[in-house]
């Protein structure tokens, strides 16, 4: 099966939101669910990229990711930033690459846009695999406090090289994102 990624179009919501609602499971399923709709329509979330990735044969749409604006009030630098969240994968496609296709295009896609780093808080094997490291050891705080046993799940990737250790400080997000809930790791 071939797969390509594409921004998503304003009336693919409800196909999204059934991938996040299977790839996610029952317990979360209405939290992300909710969290992507709203990112979605959110405009503190600008500049955001929404992007989908379709299986071609059938066109039917299997995976999701949505970057959306972060800023870094405190940061010495001026700079533009982005969260990678929530990523989301339909179970039975998992495990053929599609996930990182979207990570990847993702990222090449925001590089163009001028952002200079892209923040995630997610599992640090599958993350640092596609350039990722822990950003609390590089002076970032995250919106809401990580647990220290979760520190390396807090991670950041520059886009423009140098801007790590020039910039530091508490990270903000969207306000569709900016709930506690969202920030707990397990
Ligand atoms: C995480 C997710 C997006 C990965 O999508 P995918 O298309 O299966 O990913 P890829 O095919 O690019 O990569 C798969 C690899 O990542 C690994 N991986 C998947 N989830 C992982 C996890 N939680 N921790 C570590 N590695 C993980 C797989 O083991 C696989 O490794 P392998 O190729 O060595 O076997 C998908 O599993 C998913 O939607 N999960 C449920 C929702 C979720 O947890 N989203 C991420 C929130 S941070």
């Amino acid at each position: 099966m071939t797969y390509v990624v594409r921004e998503a179009a304003e009336d693919e919501t409800d196909a999204i939101l059934q991938v996040a609602r299977a790839a996610f499971g029952s317990e979360q399923d209405d939290e992300i669910a909710t969290l992507i709709d709203e990112l979605l329509r959110d405009p503190t979330a600008d500049p955001r990229l929404s992007l989908v990735a379709v299986a071609v044969d059938d066109d039917v749409i299997v995976g999701h990711v949505i970057f959306s604006r972060a800023d870094l009030p405190q940061s010495p630098l001026a700079v533009s930033a982005s969260i990678l969240a929530p990523l989301a994968v339909y179970p039975d496609n998992q495990r053929r690459g599609i996930g990182g296709m979207l990570i990847v295009e993702g990222l090449k896609r925001l590089r163009s846009m001028g952002i200079d780093l892209v923040f995630v808080l997610g599992h640090p094997a599958y993350y640092q695999k596609h350039g990722f490291s822990p950003a609390g050891v590089r002076g970032y705080d995250a919106p809401y406090p990580i647990p220290p046993k979760h520190a390396e799940a807090w991670m950041v990737q520059e886009l423009r090289a140098g801007v790590i250790g020039k910039t530091h400080g508490q990270v903000s997000c969207a306000q569709a994102l900016d709930d506690p809930k969202y920030w707990q790791e397990d």
